[in-house]
């Protein structure tokens, strides 16, 4: 395509100037990204905002500052980290391709098709990992550059039915050179100028380009097949005290939260279970969190512990980190505390 050379420049051009300045980032023209840190950051930000990433990114860094820190840490360690930064399934494989890679030698692979291989790493991440941290001419497609490219060819197919022509278009602006800088200037121009809604075009490094802008639609673009509205689901979670402890479960490997710090509960797909113990448990309320594919309704039911646990264990309350909860048992912790309800 005639422009598509030309738009790549003007991109990078604004990026040169206008970069976020990001932790995991080297700035415009500075060199080789540490492949560690590009992984990293890419697998925090699979489904999680740049904002919630940052401290996280900061933390893991400083405390395994290499691949090999990473593989040697325990298990435990690493999920307490990861511990409301959501979607657990990507702290396991986050563990297993640090090991995997630890025990290569310590090097990612530099190609697409070789980081695919990795756990956790899909199509997404392993562009963006090639581009960014390997110079790569990878074309890197999240929502974001869906609604840049929708706009600057004022696609009108609804997205899902309109991903294959994107990622097309996409491909075609892709340049030999600095696909790194021009990756994260298309993440940029998502985040801060082609946003969803009130898009900033009169600051647009593309406004000239945008068939979107011309035809006066650009705000309205990416057209979007209407969703199905997202099952509800139920279940009951049963916080047990003692004088000096609390009741906790690891979750089954397999399934939602797999291997993260808990309290019992029943399934969440209408199978049933009972309490964990017997105490004189009392409701206390209901915790609402929005999972990728369903919104579930926790009943919170509050008791003290009279006899031995039939699951779960006792974790003494000195030894006991909220913290390392997921976010859905933090909201069930911070509503069971006494001083919260009655
Ligand atoms: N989202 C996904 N990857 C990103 C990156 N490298 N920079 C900013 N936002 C991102």
């Amino acid at each position: 395509m005639r422009d598509a050379a030309v738009i790549a420049t003007a991109l990078l051009g604004w990026y040169d100037r206008h970069a976020r300045v990001l932790p995991w980032r080297v700035p415009p023209g500075g060199g080789r990204a540490d492949p560690y840190r590009v992984w990293l950051s890419e697998v925090m930000l699979q489904q999680t905002t740049v904002a919630a990433v940052k401290g996280y990114f900061l933390r893991f860094t400083t405390l395994w500052p290499t691949v090999h820190d990473l593989a040697a840490a325990p298990d435990a360690a690493v999920m307490a980290e990861w511990a409301g930064l959501g979607y657990y399934a990507r702290a396991r494989n986050l563990i297993a391709c640090a090991r995997a890679v630890a025990a290569a030698g310590g090097r990612f692979p530099d190609s697409a098709d070789g980081l695919r291989a990795l756990p956790g790493i899909g199509p997404y991440t392993a562009a963006a990992i090639a581009a960014i941290a390997f110079e790569q001419p990878e074309t890197v497609v999240d929502g974001n550059v869906e609604r840049v490219v929708a706009r600057l060819f004022a696609v009108e197919t609804p997205l899902p039915a309109a991903k294959a022509k994107l990622r097309d278009l996409a491909a075609i602006l892709t340049p030999a050179l600095r696909p790194g800088d021009y990756a994260q200037a298309m993440m940029d121009l998502g985040a801060t100028i082609c946003t969803p809604r009130n898009p900033a075009c009169g600051i647009c490094p593309l406004i000239h380009h945008c068939a979107a802008r011309v035809a006066g639609i650009a705000a309205d673009l990416p057209r979007r097949t209407p969703k199905a509205p997202k099952p509800q689901r139920s279940g009951t979670v049963w916080v047990g005290l003692t004088r000096d402890a609390v009741l906790t479960e690891t979750r089954p490997e397999r399934g939602l939260l797999g291997g993260v710090l808990a309290f019992p509960s029943t399934g969440w797909d209408g199978s049933d279970l009972p309490p964990p113990a017997v105490a004189g448990w009392r409701k206390i309320g209901e915790v609402r969190h929005v999972f990728t594919h369903f919104t579930l309704n926790l009943t919170v039911m509050r008791g003290t512990l009279t006899g031995p646990p039939e699951r779960g264990g006792l974790i003494p309350l000195r030894d006991f980190d909220a913290g390392a909860l997921p976010g859905l048992m933090r909201k069930v912790w911070v509503l069971a505390q006494p001083d919260a309800k009655g």
